[in-house]
């Protein structure tokens, strides 16, 4: 597959800041593909800003069959969801297994849904993080392909380890795209496989 071929969507609620991460991976030729729509709920998402000043493709679409129906048509390779905050229904997610991803700001299984910084401090957990995963219908508890763990500091706040794990994001999330535009990252029967053999526990990517 040449450089364009492999063709990424993007789905955003808000500030976009993986959205940007992606798309300067596509540009640096650490990502071996483009960015070729960014899809919004939200009218007011920064990210579509983002979209707009990359050339990129954006609209405004907020039901799964309106979703669907612009991916059937452009039929990208992957779908990538950056920060997007409505949750897909069942018919979704299983229209595009295996072709849908997401980022979480947790070490899941640990904290699915939201919140996850305020809790993990409330837990007096040590380490906290992201991953990366296949997203199946059941919420943020699709097979997990990668993770990156960010050290809790004793002085930490939900702010300050919030901006600490989206800095981990911005690598781990370029990482996982670029190992899938690559063929390395596959996920057969709800199982992730890294290089053709299945993969026993997450990648670890270093924040
Ligand atoms: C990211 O930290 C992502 O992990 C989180 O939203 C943020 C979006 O930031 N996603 C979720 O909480 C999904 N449940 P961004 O818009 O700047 O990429």
């Amino acid at each position: 597959m040449s450089h364009s071929d492999y063709s990424i969507a993007v789905l955003i609620s808000g500030n976009g800041s993986n959205l940007q991460a992606i798309i300067d991976a596509t540009q640096s030729g650490r990502i071996n593909g483009r960015v070729s729509a960014v899809i919004s709920n939200r009218s007011d998402a920064f990210g579509l800003d983002r979209a707009r000043q990359a050339g990129i493709a954006n609209t405004i679409l907020t039901s799964d069959e309106a979703i669907a129906s612009y991916l059937a048509d452009l039929s990208p390779q992957l779908i990538v969801l950056a920060g997007y905050m409505r949750i897909l229904g069942a018919a979704f997610t299983r229209q595009f297994a295996g072709r849908l991803i997401n980022i979480h700001p947790s070490l899941l299984p640990a904290y699915r849904g939201l919140d996850t910084h305020t809790r993990a401090l409330a837990a007096g957990d040590t380490e906290h993080g992201c991953s990366v995963h296949f997203v199946t219908p059941e919420l943020d508890a699709g097979p997990i392909i990668a993770q990156s763990i960010v050290p809790i500091a004793p002085e930490d706040t939900p702010e300050s380890l919030q901006q600490k794990v989206q800095a981990a994001e911005h690598q781990l999330y370029p990482q996982v795209v670029a190992w899938l535009a690559a063929g390395r990252v596959k996920m057969l029967e709800e199982q992730v496989w890294f290089d053709q053999a299945p993969l026993r526990a997450p990648l670890q990517v270093p924040a």
